[in-house]
Order: structure tokens, then sequence, then C-alpha cells
């Protein structure tokens, strides 16, 4: 078994439904008193990696550790680093990780925060990578969730449109599968369906979920829709994108069709798949939602620096002789040096990185 370091947020699965509870308690701590955390992070600083672009995520990392008193660096376009001169994502974790205190990073390969989390000299949060996981998105959703429904159980949950390559609707289902009574409804088309480890996880833990790919018949169930983008960078081919890229969308029409205690999450950005006339209905929560990131990630930030002591196992299996990840976008497929684990049995390995399968 390899432990991280630090307390590192790599997978919300790593820390348990008691952490996550214990950080949304706090965010909302915050942000009915905001004042009483302004000097928290008095002379701490945060470097924020992005190499995939961000508004948001990006945006309310930094407000965060603003309002908690402290201090950023970083940047938000890897090629005015040195990463645009060939530098290795170790090497440049590496370095930024002894200049600060935490470190936020984002980028387009699946598993490549918990590859920073080998080598870096600080915590670590993952903002996002590739299409695997946003655990930050999610403890914001959640957020959402505990003060706009007062709840994180017995809830029906519609997840619509890229659930393929949407990291927001897996890192949400690999958290709320453990909480009493949450239903899922996968809605979107056989293209942009659920991942199979995914289903896996919430057969594992007992978690209800169907699938309905009509929008219109599924909203009236639902306690929580949340709506996600076409992923358009995920794509092979701008066909491809192009011919799914309308699947979905939530007019008011259809919104009508869903109960009036309803209410619309979507981690923006938006595209299409909400008509802007939709923004004025009491349902639609995602400005909301959005600002409440800011709140999650200032109760994650000093969760993560007073927490010293708890760190999370970054490798739990093996290596094998010869065995690669079969995931294109993984990181392994990326940083040659990286030593490739694999947890599972010898005729089924997933991935320790990726989560992806590889059948040997
Ligand atoms: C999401 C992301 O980056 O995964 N946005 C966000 O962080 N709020 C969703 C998306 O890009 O579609």
């Amino acid at each position: 078994m390899v432990m991280s370091k630090y307390t590192d947020i790599i997978d919300l699965a790593d820390m348990g439904s008691d952490w996550w509870l214990k950080v949304v308690k706090l965010a909302s701590d915050i942000y009915d008193d905001p004042q009483k955390y302004s000097k928290a992070c008095d002379g701490k600083i945060m470097a924020t990696l992005f190499y995939e672009p961000s508004t948001r995520t990006q945006m309310s990392f930094q407000t965060a550790m603003l309002r908690l008193g402290g201090t950023i660096i970083g940047f938000d376009n890897p090629a005015t680093s040195s990463v645009a001169k060939g530098e290795n994502l170790k090497d440049t974790t590496k370095i930024v990780s002894s200049y600060a205190d935490i470190m936020v990073m984002r980028h387009p390969n699946d598993g490549a925060a918990k590859a920073a989390a080998i080598t870096a000299d600080c915590p670590i949060i993952n903002a996002g990578d590739g299409g695997h996981l946003h655990p930050s998105q999610t403890l914001t959703d959640m957020l959402t969730l505990y003060r706009e429904k007062g709840r994180l159980t017995d809830l029906t949950i519609g997840l619509c449109g890229d659930l393929k390559n949407g990291r927001t609707v897996h890192s949400m289902c690999k958290a709320l599968c453990g909480f009493k009574g949450i239903k899922f409804v996968f809605i979107s088309t056989p293209e942009l369906g659920m991942p199979k480890y995914i289903k896996d996880i919430l057969m594992a833990s007992s978690c209800e979920f169907t699938e309905n790919p009509s929008l219109e018949d599924a909203i009236k169930d639902l306690d929580m829709l949340y709506m996600t983008r076409v992923q358009k960078e995920r794509f092979a081919s701008e066909e491809e994108y192009n011919s799914l890229k309308d699947a979905y969308c939530l007019d008011r029409a259809k919104l009508n069709k869903g109960r009036q205690d309803l209410i619309v999450l979507h981690p923006l950005p938006r595209v299409d798949e909400i008509p802007m006339d939709v923004d004025d209905d009491p349902r639609a929560m995602y400005f909301k939602q959005a600002k409440y990131g800011v709140f999650v990630r200032m109760a994650l930030i000093l969760t993560v620096m007073n927490d010293r002591e708890h760190s999370v196992p970054l490798f739990t299996g093996k290596t094998y002789n010869g065995v690669e990840c079969r995931n294109p976008n993984c990181i392994t497929r990326k940083e040659h040096y990286l030593p490739r684990y694999f947890r599972g049995t010898a005729d089924l390995l997933e991935c320790e990185y990726c989560d992806d399968r590889v059948l040997c």
C-alpha cells in the first residue's frame, strides 16, 4: 500500500461520508458568517495549476483563499509556463508544491492529480482530471442540496446529458451512492451513457438507478435534475460531437413537466442545453450553485490545511510486468516514468490512476 503524505483530495471516496458532511456543514457555516473566517489562512499560499480551461473552479478556489486571508500563485495557461518547454508533470508539481502550502490542479488527463500526489510536497486538491473526477464540484453540489433541499438523503436525482465524459456526474455518483434513499435516473443517449465502472460501484453499494433516454418523461419524478454539457473536448472527432451535441435541451415546456419543488443544477458552463429563458424560473439553481462553490472551497482549503495527519491510500494494488492501462487518456500514457499500479485480480485489473479496466 502506498499512502499519500498529506490530506490529498483526489477522489472523495478516499475520505468517507462523515468527512464530506463535515466539510459541507463547515461550508454552510462560512456562508452564514464569512467574516468569522477572514483571517483563517493568514500568511498561507495556494498554488492553482490549471492545464485546462476553467472559469468557476479556478476563480472560486482563488476567491476562497483570498477570502480566508491567504494569497495565490499559479498559472491558468500551461503555454506560458515551463510546460511549454516540455517539462513533465512530476517536475512542475514537485517544484510548485515546495513554494505553496496547498496546490489545486486541473489537468486534461485522467489520474493526473494522483500522479502529482506521489511526489508533491504539499496537499493537492484535484480540480478535475480529464473525464474522470471532480471532487470539489461534488461537494458544491452537496452543499446546494443541503441548503436548498435540506437533506442529502431520500432524493431522486436525474443526471442528464454527457454521462460518459462528464467528470462531475462520475464524482457525484461515487459520493452520493453511500447516502440512504438516493435513486439516480440516467438520462442520456446510448453513446453518452454512464460508464460501466460507475454502474458497478452503484450496484455494489445497493444504490438504485434506472435509465430513461426521455428527459420529458423522466423529469416528472425528480427532486433534482443535474444538466450537463456535451464535453466537446473529449470527442475524437468534431463530426461525432456535432451528431450528439443537441441531444438534450431543458426548455420551459419540459421544465413545466417537473414538480414545483424540483431544483435544476448544472456545473456550468452551459452551451445550448438550458435556454436562457429558463434562468428566471425559481427552480433554476445553477447560478446559486456556482456561488456556493466559493464557500465549499473555503471549507475544503481550511479542512485540508488543518488536517495534516489524514493521509489517503494512493495505491492499494501492485505493478504487473508489461501490463499497461488501455485508456488512451490515462496519465500513465503520457507521463511514461509513472509506476503502473493496478488493483483487482489477475484476470480483471483496474488502473489505480483512472479506474479503467484491463482484461488480461
Ligand atoms: C465542469 C468541469 O470542468 O468538469 N465545470 C466546472 O468545473 N464547473 C463541467 C464542464 O466543463 O462541463
